[in-house]
């Protein structure tokens, strides 16, 4: 019940959320996948939801199911979720990007699957980049007008600090969210570092649920009233 009594921060505003990894197909039978479990994607929708908002949430391949009251869209691919994203933008007043997109995918997928012709030789695979879809939709003249706030998420190995910062300015969002400290992948728990344009701020370590309340309240705090 404890949804009941969450502030609602977000009447009115219409949250769009990418969650999960992208599944890129090297054929019918196999691909390559990035780490996440969606969890922390899942949870905004969720506490975005609590807080009255509309919410969209495009999710790759996880294993979780649907927040209450939460429109959800299943996608594979890079690609698929750039459409289904780019598809909910008209009417999002936030968009908040955890997914785990692949950077690249294979060149010209196989339509039939790959076999071992017994010579021990191996298929040479080519790749090619897959679309930036925060950069993009950051990009947008919904976002650069004011009428859309784009929140990045950074998973980074080291110098978290600093790759936020630049990460920030490179995809051209007003808030970007570090994962703090070993990777977080499952975990239930996960502490976060804000990076906006007046400096850092840290979300001590706690459960994602509570992780993502504060951050929908954070994020409420810099829409435009
Ligand atoms: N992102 C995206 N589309 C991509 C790649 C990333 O929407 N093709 C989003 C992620 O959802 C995240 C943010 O961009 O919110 C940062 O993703 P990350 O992988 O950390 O950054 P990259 O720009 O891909 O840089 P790199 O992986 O080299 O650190
Ligand atoms: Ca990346």
């Amino acid at each position: 019940l404890v949804h009941f009594f969450q502030p609602k921060t977000l009447l009115g505003q219409h949250v769009l959320v990418s969650a999960g990894p992208t599944f890129e197909a090297i054929d019918p039978v196999r691909g390559i996948t990035n780490k996440s479990s969606g969890k922390m994607g899942f949870a905004i929708a969720r506490a975005a939801r609590e807080a009255g908002a509309e919410v969209t949430l495009v999710a790759g391949p996880v294993t979780l199911p649907t927040p209450r009251g939460v429109r959800r869209v299943d996608v594979a691919s890079a690609q698929d979720m750039l459409l289904a994203v780019e598809a909910a933008v008209p009417q999002a007043t936030v968009f908040v990007a955890t997914a785990a997109v692949a950077d690249w995918r294979p060149a010209n997928a196989a339509t039939q699957k790959i076999k071992k012709d017994g010579s021990g030789q191996v298929p040479a695979l080519a790749f090619e980049e897959n679309p930036d879809i925060l950069a993009r939709v950051a990009a947008s003249e919904r976002a650069r007008s004011g009428a859309l706030f784009c929140v990045g998420f950074a998973a980074e190995s080291h110098d978290l600090a600093h790759h936020a910062k630049v990460k920030r300015e490179r995809k051209g969002v007003p808030l970007l969210v570090g994962n703090i400290g070993p990777a977080t992948f499952g975990q239930d728990e996960n502490a976060l570092l804000l990076v906006d344009a007046e400096g850092t701020r840290e979300l001590p370590q706690a459960g994602k649920l509570a992780l993502a309340r504060q951050l929908v309240s954070e994020i409420a705090q810099r829409l435009p009233r």
